[in-house]
């Protein structure tokens, strides 16, 4: 089925949005990029994320090609396009920027203008509380993680390991220490303890798990940013992963061995239902 996307100031049917392959996404995997969800046509976190790609986009030397106001007017009608504000289906907001075209040269600064591309697809339903299984994988990533960037092989690689193994995410250990999951952030809980890891470039600093902790933290959970050891998740009584897509997950399988009771946890339970109704309430959203 069509749809429309936005490509660089046009809003088209998705089999007429087409790039240059000398564009530089294409050839170096040169672009940052967010993903955003949509519930029932209000775009949550907006401005989050759109600080996030900001950041990103100053970190790669690739100029910010529009202002905030610009970005929300463009998005907004985008996923106008594709739902109907107030009526619409929930939706995962993609977008993408690259540097541009440019012969295939290392040097950043013959780049022309960037590339702009968004588009929105229904988000993915998931039954959170039938958990999911992990594995846990060495993270080979750089060491840029807090920087979301479109050059994504090393966690394709680890979530094919992950589904290689009956999994679903493969979370990441460096140097002894949980960073993340391919595509999403970790949490652990010991004994009613909720921990994340802080914030630093081994791990993208998910609009979701800052939520989390903001959310556990007024409603009086304790809730710790700190290092955890890969010996602590193994421990652990619960563990969940976050994302903008996922929300909280519970994973109630880590290597083939059942994490806590091997079910859904009573802290995720509390955590899931804090989130599900800040989520609900419109004011937090565009
Ligand atoms: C590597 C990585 N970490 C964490 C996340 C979660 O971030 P967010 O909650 O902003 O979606 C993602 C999301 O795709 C990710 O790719």
């Amino acid at each position: 089925m069509s749809y429309i996307v936005y490509l660089n100031g046009q809003y088209l049917p998705i089999e007429d949005a087409k790039i240059s392959v000398l564009d530089r996404g294409f050839t170096f995997g040169d672009g940052v990029y967010e993903v955003i969800p949509v519930y029932k046509g209000h775009i949550f976190r907006m401005r989050e994320h759109l600080e996030r790609l900001n950041n990103s986009l100053d970190e790669v030397y690739i100029d910010r090609p529009y202002t905030l106001e610009q970005w929300q007017e463009i998005l907004c009608k985008l996923v106008e396009k594709n739902s109907g504000k107030n009526t619409g289906n929930d939706l995962s907001l993609y977008m993408q920027v690259t540097r541009g075209i440019s012969e295939r040269d290392h040097a950043i600064d013959i780049a022309t203008k960037q590339t702009v591309f968004a588009m929105c697809r229904p988000l993915p339903e998931y039954d959170r509380s039938a958990g999911i299984s992990a594995i846990i994988e060495e993270d080979i990533r750089w060491k840029y993680c807090h920087i979301k960037a479109i050059t994504l092989l090393p966690s394709v690689m680890l979530r094919h390991k992950a589904r290689d193994a009956g999994a679903t995410e493969a979370i990441l250990v460096k140097d002894g220490y949980i960073t993340e999951g391919a595509a999403s952030n970790v949490f652990i809980v010991k004994n009613g303890i909720v921990k994340t890891p802080p914030k630093d470039g081994s791990l993208l600093p998910g609009i979701t798990r800052d939520l989390v902790v903001e959310l556990l933290t007024e409603s009086g959970i304790p809730c710790e940013e700190v290092a955890i050891k890969e010996t602590e998740l193994k421990q652990a009584d619960e563990i969940w992963i976050t994302s903008s897509t996922w929300e909280i997950v519970p994973v109630i399988s880590l290597d083939n061995n059942p994490v806590g009771t091997g079910r859904p946890g009573e802290v995720w339970q509390q955590a899931s239902e804090i989130y599900q109704a800040f989520k609900t309430d419109m004011t937090n959203v565009v």
